[in-house]
């Protein structure tokens, strides 16, 4: 049973503002996703033009909750979005999502990415009543992996062979988890 909301969320926090993305957003869309060092740990290649980041920033506009649903990342004491999270590969039976992440690197190493997953984990264990929390990450990838052990993830497995295929290159990942009840 999906305990779905009829709208989207907006999450408000101590610093933070998670809400849905907007069609305005493209040009921060393009400074995440085309950044192509800061996504290098993605499963995703770096956008190369702003309409290949347009058309990404499309597919965040529907709300899809039983499959994904993306937020945008902006702090409350000045204006621009900083960062987005998601979840996706919703598996309504096995009550599963996954989750990521990314921020601009002018955001990053204040914590704001915990305080926003925070939120969003709050929402699908509470609300949605999701009871598993994946995450798949590269090994090199520390940043990430230090966030997700400060959420409460614990590496459960790994290397998952060949898991993402990025610009014809095979990448391997660790996988992470979290039971509800165990985020921090
Ligand atoms: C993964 C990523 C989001 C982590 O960003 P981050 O800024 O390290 O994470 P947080 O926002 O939670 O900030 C934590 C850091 O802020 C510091 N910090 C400062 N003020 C803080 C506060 N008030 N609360 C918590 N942490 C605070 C912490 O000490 C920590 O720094 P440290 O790692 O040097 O100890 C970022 O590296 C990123 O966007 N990477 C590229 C995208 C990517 O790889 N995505 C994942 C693919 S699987």
């Amino acid at each position: 049973m999906s305990r779905n909301p009829k709208r989207q969320p907006t999450f408000t926090t101590e610093r933070l503002k998670v809400r849905p993305f907007r069609t305005s957003d493209v040009g921060v869309m393009h400074a995440l996703y085309g950044d192509a060092h800061n996504v290098r740990f993605r499963s995703i290649a770096p956008t190369r033009t702003r309409e290949e980041s347009r058309r990404q920033l499309r597919e965040h506009l529907g709300y899809r909750p039983n499959r994904f649903a993306v937020w945008a990342i902006e702090r409350r004491d000045q204006r621009g979005v900083v960062g987005m999270i998601n979840y996706h590969r919703r598996e309504l039976r096995q009550k599963r999502v996954d989750v990521g992440w990314l921020a601009l690197p002018t955001a990053q190493g204040q914590g704001y990415m915990t305080e926003a997953m925070r939120a969003l984990l709050r929402h699908v264990i509470d609300d949605l009543g999701v009871h598993k929390v994946e995450a798949q990450i590269m090994k090199a990838n520390k940043p990430s992996v230090a966030l997700a052990r400060r959420l409460g993830f614990r590496l459960e497995g790994g290397p998952i062979r060949d898991r993402w295929l990025i610009d014809g290159e095979w990448r391997s990942t660790m996988l992470y988890g979290l039971i509800a009840g165990e985020e921090r």
